[in-house]
């Protein structure tokens, strides 16, 4: 991991290390317009492969067109491609690279602060594929993930807490100096300089559990707090308003903590704390009861249930994970109402 005061030299510096015979960046449409300009000078005569921006293009054929630009500008197995952009462009970069030629190397410079602290950390990439969310994927680490906070300092109002979901989320599992750190933090005026403090203890909570259990077998099941019901609401925003994953998350946690005070103990206090910032930040979900069935009908499809169960990550108490918890539908239901009424 490097967290780059000059991204640009060092970034240079970095490639000159692993020496590839070729090297390709992959861009969206918003980071070869924002992001690219910063790095190219030190990259001349490099072009871009440039992707859609949005979720809908994390899919096979956006992939096959990154397969198709290696295979065109000559890609080997000693080349290198670089991933500069959210976690769409991590994902997806970082599974063309898996993939091709069985594996060619590859670099994430994450651009969003989601990516920063989840995405591009950890090996997970992949794609959409018939309906749900990274459906096709695999693990593998990137070569190198160069943290800038440069990125930081554009970022806009919606995508700063839509990160800072995937941070409290990671306070929750760590201890309860980190939690009410990130409950103080005012995210109506962000301050840049505490901001890039509160992502490298971020970045090294994920780490430390990824380092712990790399092919999610076990403990990496914690990084799932609020991802079931989150995924599920994410996914059901798709046919109605599209919302950002953090977003998702956020309401995710309000309902599995909720579980978590009917399952497992956790304390009701930090229940009603974490709800009252997330609901001060992030609003409500657009759902009623009527769609109740659909949710839970895509929690079914999660990647991490086993047979027909659904498996939920709860806590006992902040820093105290359970994995795979099993609750009855009625529990999520009552999760669901207290999530509109928070
Ligand atoms: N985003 C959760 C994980 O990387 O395991």
């Amino acid at each position: 991991m490097i967290y780059a005061e000059c991204l640009e030299a060092e970034l240079k510096e970095l490639v000159a290390r692993l020496s590839p015979d070729r090297l390709f960046v992959l861009c969206d449409e918003n980071t070869v317009r924002c992001c690219w300009p910063l790095l190219a000078s030190s990259f001349p005569a490099l072009s871009p492969i440039v992707i859609p921006a949005s979720d809908v293009a994390k899919n096979l054929t956006t992939l096959s067109g990154v397969w198709q630009a290696l295979q065109q500008g000559g890609a080997t197995r000693h080349s290198l491609l670089l991933n500069l952009g959210g976690g769409m462009v991590t994902d997806l970069g970082g599974f063309a690279a898996a993939t091709f030629k069985r594996g060619i190397r590859f670099i994430n410079v994450p651009t969003t602060l989601l990516s920063m602290v989840d995405a591009a950390v950890g090996g997970k990439t992949g794609v959409n594929f018939g309906g749900l969310k990274n459906e096709i994927g695999c693990f593998c680490d990137a070569d190198e993930v160069a943290v800038s906070t440069t990125f930081l300092r554009t970022l806009d109002g919606k995508n700063l807490r839509s990160g800072f979901a995937e941070m409290l989320k990671h306070a929750l599992l760590h201890g309860r100096e980190m939690w009410a750190e990130h409950l103080r933090f005012n995210l109506a005026e962000p301050d840049l300089a505490a901001l890039q403090q509160l992502v490298r203890q971020s970045i090294g909570v994920k780490q430390s559990i990824v380092a712990q259990d790399p092919h999610e077998k076990g403990i990496r099941k914690a990084l799932n707090l609020g991802h079931t019901i989150g995924h599920a609401l994410e996914s059901h925003a798709l046919h109605t308003k599209p919302i950002l994953h953090g977003y998702a998350v956020a309401y995710g946690l309000i309902a599995e903590l909720y579980m978590s005070v009917a399952e497992a103990g956790f304390p009701t206090d930090v229940l009603r704390q974490t709800a009252g910032f997330i609901r001060a930040y992030y609003g409500t979900p657009n759902i009623g009861c009527n769609d109740y069935d659909t949710l839970y009908a895509f929690m079914q499809h999660d990647k991490k249930n086993s047979g027909d169960h659904i498996n939920f990550t709860l806590l006992s108490d902040i820093g105290q994970v359970q994995t795979d918890c099993r609750v009855s539908r009625s529990l999520v239901d009552e999760a669901l109402d207290f999530l509109r009424d928070a």
